[in-house]
């Protein structure tokens, strides 16, 4: 590991959107703590990946579970004496329950709320006090958060987005004055989404006829890494879903 190499915790980086995150960020140069909650495999075998790219750079994975208080604050302090610096935190654990609000349980309202919300207030609050000028936080948001809107079908998920959304531009305001940039990126339907359409039906939700590539979603990304002066941003890339 080299002090001179930008260190990128990653929430959620084991697997499907996460894992293309971490492959990108470790393509450009980045040393990585990837995060994950139960994928130890695929956290392991994505160490792996990037190894055998012989990038010259470090990265390691460890279980966190991000609605936990003291599960972030302690990878946080472990992040402070083992990599002693923290240039990009991407926030992209989403919990997404499709149940229709009239069914929705509280428990599932809580488990919702404190992993997408509350855990990624938990990352930026520690994240924040190891970054200096120069460095990111990028929150994966969904498609279509502008204007208060109804979703009956994952109510809480919505919430939390929409709450993450309100969290990006208050720490983006907040934080300007360090020159830390605070940003969100917002996929529509990705060609992995649980609850994608038919292809011959795609177009009456997706304007642009098609579901998006996780590259098309890490291009955002890559975007807002080079954009020193976007704060507060937030990006869908949804091909037009939910205009
Ligand atoms: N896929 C889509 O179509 C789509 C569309 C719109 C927005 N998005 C957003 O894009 C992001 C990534 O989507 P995805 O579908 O790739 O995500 P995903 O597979 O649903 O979840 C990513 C990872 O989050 C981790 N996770 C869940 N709860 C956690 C917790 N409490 N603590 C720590 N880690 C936790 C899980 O890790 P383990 O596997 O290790 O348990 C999981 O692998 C999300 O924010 C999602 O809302 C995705």
């Amino acid at each position: 590991m080299s002090a001179l190499r930008p260190v990128a915790v990653v929430t959620g980086g084991a697997r499907r959107l996460g894992r293309q995150l971490c492959m990108t960020l470790a393509a450009r140069g980045f040393d990585l703590v990837i995060l994950y909650r139960e994928s130890r495999r695929d956290a392991q075998s994505l160490e792996q990946e990037i190894a055998a790219l012989r990038l010259g750079g470090h990265t390691r994975s460890l279980s966190v579970d991000v609605s936990d208080k003291i599960q972030v604050e302690t990878l946080f302090n472990d992040v402070a004496s083992t990599e002693g610096r923290l240039d990009l935190l991407i926030n992209n654990v989403g919990n997404y329950n499709p149940q229709h609000v009239t069914q929705l349980d509280p428990t599932v309202w809580d488990a919702t709320l404190s992993a997408n919300l509350s855990g990624a207030y938990y990352c930026c609050y520690h994240a924040l006090k190891l970054m200096s000028a120069g460095s990111n936080i990028i929150n994966i948001g969904m498609a279509g958060l502008e204007g208060a809107r109804a979703d009956v079908k994952g109510t809480d998920y919505f919430v939390s987005k929409s709450g993450l959304l309100v969290l990006t531009r208050s720490l983006a305001a907040a934080y300007g004055e360090r020159q830390i940039r605070v940003n969100m990126v917002s996929p529509g339907q990705l060609d992995n989404s649980i609850d994608l359409p038919p292809p011959d039906e795609i177009e009456a939700w997706v304007p642009l006829g098609r579901a998006g590539s996780l590259q098309e979603i890490t291009q955002a990304v890559e975007y807002l890494l080079e954009a020193n002066y976007v704060t507060g941003a937030n990006i869908d890339v949804s091909g037009g879903y939910r205009l």
